[in-house]
């Protein structure tokens, strides 16, 4: 079961943003980041992992035609479930971030973020079979794709603020894959619905 497969990274990523601040950094820091600074922006890497090969999968079939692009699209339910449960630990590490973070107080910033766990929950809720009977397929496909590409813009979002203040280059390898991934689901759909004229 791939959500499993997430749960357990999951734990893992929690343990290396345990083990990876100096000792004596307290773990409710903020900066220099400890625990939970580092175990909340750790826990959106991962989710990000999964929701980027859930969004991914039809389009890398539709270009690469192989028994691995094939097993994607086959687990694409399994990586969206997986994505939902690794973004519920961003929201354990974030809760217990921000209410150990001094000074902090929840504002307008905090309703555009947690619509996008509206919308997990709402995808994770509807990722059944049970679900695309009730909705029929036409309105269900069209609930995750709107739902996906919402939260691959929050992603983007997120990490093009993350590389205008930080520089690092790990977010820009993150932005330009979420703006291939996009494009190139764009060219896809494209040719899809653009017949062949000869
Ligand atoms: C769909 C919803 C959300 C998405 C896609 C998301 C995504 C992200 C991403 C990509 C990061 C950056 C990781 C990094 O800096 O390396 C991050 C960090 C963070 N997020 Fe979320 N997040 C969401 C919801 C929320 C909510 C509701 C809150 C609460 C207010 C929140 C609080 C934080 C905090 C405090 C950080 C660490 C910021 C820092 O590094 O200083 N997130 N999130």
């Amino acid at each position: 079961m791939v959500w499993i497969g997430s749960v357990l990274l999951s734990a893992l990523v929690m343990l290396v943003a345990y083990i990876a601040p100096a000792a004596e950094i307290a773990i409710t820091s903020d900066s220099p980041p400890g625990f939970l600074l580092l175990w909340t922006r750790y826990s959106a890497h991962l989710a990000f992992v999964f929701l980027l090969l859930a969004f991914s999968a039809s389009t890398l079939k539709a270009v690469v035609n192989k028994p691995q692009t094939r097993g994607l699209v086959r687990y694409r339910r399994q990586l969206g479930l997986g994505f939902a449960s690794a973004h519920t630990f961003h929201l354990v590490a974030l809760i217990l971030f921000l209410s150990n973070l001094e000074g902090y107080s929840v504002d307008a910033s905090v309703a555009v973020a947690g619509f996008g766990y509206v919308v997990t929950a709402l995808l994770a809720m509807t990722s059944n079979d049970y679900s695309v009977r009730q909705l029929g397929p036409s309105k269900w496909k069209q609930l995750h794709t709107v739902g996906i590409s919402i939260l691959m813009l929050y992603f983007l979002v997120a990490f093009s603020g993350r590389l205008l203040t930080s520089y690092s280059p790990i977010y820009a390898v993150y932005v330009a894959l979420i703006a291939t991934a996009i494009i190139a689901k764009l060219r896809v759909k494209r040719r899809v619905m653009t017949p062949a004229t000869d």
